[in-house]
C-alpha cells in the first residue's frame, strides 16, 4: 500500500506511520526525521535547510522533491510506503503525482489526522524524541521509562529544536497557509480518510486501520 499521512504538527502523524508501517511491512518515510539527520551530519542537505526548520518554516520545494525521489527509488518502496510529512505544498502533491505515475503506481489513501491547536501545543511541548531510532515520547501520555533514555535503545532523549511554542505557533500558521489546502485536493481524488487525532495512540491506530481496511488488504 502507498499512504500519506497528512495533519498539522503534533497531530501523531509520526507515532501512527511508525504503527501502521509496522504492521503493514513496508517503510515510513518521515522527510522531518531525513531532514533532522542532515542537520546532525552536516551534510549539504542540512545546511542547506537547517534555517528554515528552526523558524517553523517549511524547506524549499526543489530540496524535497529531489530528497522524496532518491527514497522512493530504493527497492524497500516497491511493496509500497508510509509518507511521513511529505507532500506539504501543492507543488509537492503533483511531483509526487508525476513521479508514481511515471512508474504506473498511485497513492491508495492519505490518512488525514486532525487534532486543536491547544492539543498541538501541549503534545509538543511535552515531546522528546530519540535521535538514534526516532522513537517518540511524550512526558504525559507516553513517557519514557528514564526520563531521558529511550527505552528503545538507551540512546540520550533530545527535544527538538523547533518545538519551543513560539516556533509551534509559527509552524501551525505555516500549516494553514500551505499544507490544509492539500485535504480538498485528495479529497477531490476519492482517497481521504479523515481520523479524528484525540484520544488514546491505540484507539486512533483501530481507527486507521479500519479506514484502510476499506481500501485494500492490511
Ligand atoms: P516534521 O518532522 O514532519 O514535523 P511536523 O509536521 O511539524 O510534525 P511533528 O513531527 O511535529 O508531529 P507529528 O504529527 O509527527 O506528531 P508525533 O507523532 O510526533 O517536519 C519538521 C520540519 O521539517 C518542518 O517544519 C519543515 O521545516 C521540514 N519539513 C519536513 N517535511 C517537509 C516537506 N515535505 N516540505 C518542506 N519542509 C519539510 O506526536 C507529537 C507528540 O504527541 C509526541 O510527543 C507523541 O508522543 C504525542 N502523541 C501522539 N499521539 C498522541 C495521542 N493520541 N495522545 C497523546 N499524545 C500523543
Ligand atoms: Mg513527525
Amino acid at each position: 500500500m502507498r499512504l500519506i499521512f497528512l495533519g498539522p504538527p503534533g497531530a501523531g502523524k509520526g507515532t501512527q506511520a511508525g504503527l501502521v508501517s509496522q504492521k503493514l511491512g513496508v517503510p515510513q518515510i518521515s522527510t522531518g526525521d531525513i531532514l533532522r539527520d542532515a542537520v546532525r551530519a552536516k551534510a549539504d542537505l542540512g545546511l542547506k535547510a537547517k534555517a528554515f526548520m528552526d523558524s517553523g518554516a517549511l524547506v524549499p520545494d526543489d530540496l524535497m522533491l529531489a530528497l522524496v525521489q532518491e527514497r522512493l527509488e530504493k527497492p524497500d518502496c516497491q511493496k509500497g510506503f508510509v509518507l511521513d510529512g511529505y507532500p506539504r505544498t501543492l507543488p509537492q502533491a503533483k511531483a509526487l503525482d508525476r513521479m508514481l505515475e511515471a512508474e504506473r503506481q498511485k497513492i491508495d489513501a492519505v490518512v488525514f489526522i486532525d487534532v486543536k491547536d491547544e492539543v498541538v501545543v501541549w503534545r509538543l511541548s511535552r515531546r522528546r524524541v530519540c535521535p538514534g531510532c526516532k522513537a517518540l515520547y511524550n512526558l504525559d501520555a507516553n513517557p519514557p521509562r528514564m526520563e531521558d533514555k529511550c527505552d528503545e535503545c538507551g540512546t540520550a532523549l533530545v527535544t527538538r529544536a523547533d518545538d519551543s511554542e513560539a516556533t509551534i505557533r509559527t509552524r501551525l500558521k505555516v500549516y494553514r497557509n500551505e499544507t490544509l489546502p492539500l485535504v480538498d485536493y485528495y479529497q477531490a481524488k476519492g482517497v481521504l480518510k479523515t481520523t479524528a487525532g484525540e484520544g488514546t495512540v491505540e484507539d486512533i491506530f483501530t481507527a486507521i486501520m479500519e479506514e484502510l481496511s476499506e481500501v485494500g488488504q492490511v
